[in-house]
């Protein structure tokens, strides 16, 4: 089985192309490309997705609510790649509530028998502030994929400058005129994140070559 990697955009943003978290994302998925992987990107903005209500059932038996919702077109993606990104902006330092929707939604895969063991999973995040949340919502979804029993893999770069994982920010200092002036603009013009997203990419592939070849 060749090792396949989805990558899933949790902001609710649209157009999707405005999105900093796609940008990210797909920077991590074109390198991943880039290394002979197939990839697909989905956002979940484009997908109707409802909240958990807390009934239980998923405990023993599929959630009631894949029959009202998109929720199981994700699943089976989900299901049907051996790799997972999942991309958020921080909310309040969290993932927004569609990205929180799906994560409480895959419960049933969990309860089931841990069907998505031994996938490799990596996180990506964005913020608007420099300091901004991104650990938070970096280690939000680490124990989500771990209680899932997958494996998370970060990048490998330079030791001192590249972190794990790309976090984003789209805050900056503007000198202007000799005076410092914060200013916001698109993650795009954050080269750090920049970077780890594309050693990301290259990470996952050599890793999940390894794994499933
Ligand atoms: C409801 C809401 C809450 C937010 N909370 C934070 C926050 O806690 N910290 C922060 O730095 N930015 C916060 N932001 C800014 C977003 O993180 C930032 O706009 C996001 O990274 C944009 O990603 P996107 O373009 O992919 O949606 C918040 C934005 C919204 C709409």
């Amino acid at each position: 089985m060749a090792f396949s990697l989805l990558g899933i955009n949790g902001s609710p943003k649209k157009p999707v192309h405005k999105s900093n978290t796609h940008f990210l994302l797909k920077t991590t998925l074109d390198s991943a490309e880039a290394e002979g992987i197939q990839t697909t990107l989905i956002s979940l903005a484009e997908y109707d997705i409802l909240q958990c209500n807390g009934c239980e059932v998923c405990t023993t038996k599929p959630c009631p609510l894949d029959q009202k919702d998109d929720y199981p077109k994700i699943e089976q993606l989900i299901s049907s790649h051996q790799g997972l990104v999942i991309a958020s902006p921080s909310y309040w330092t969290g993932p927004p509530s569609i990205l929180k929707n799906v994560l409480d939604r895959s419960r049933d895969n969990k309860m089931s028998d841990q069907l998505w063991a031994n996938k490799v999973f990596a996180p990506i995040a964005v913020s608007g502030l420099r300091v901004g949340g991104q650990e938070s919502v970096i280690s939000s979804l680490i124990n989500f994929a771990l209680g899932h029993g997958m494996v998370i893999v970060g990048n490998i770069g330079h030791p001192w400058f590249n972190a794990p994982f790309p976090m984003g920010t789209m805050m900056y200092d503007c000198e202007e005129e000799g005076k410092s002036r914060v200013k916001f603009r698109s993650v795009k013009k954050d080269p750090i994140a920049t970077k780890d997203a594309v050693l990301l990419g290259q990470r996952m592939a050599s890793f999940g070559k390894k794994m499933f070849s």
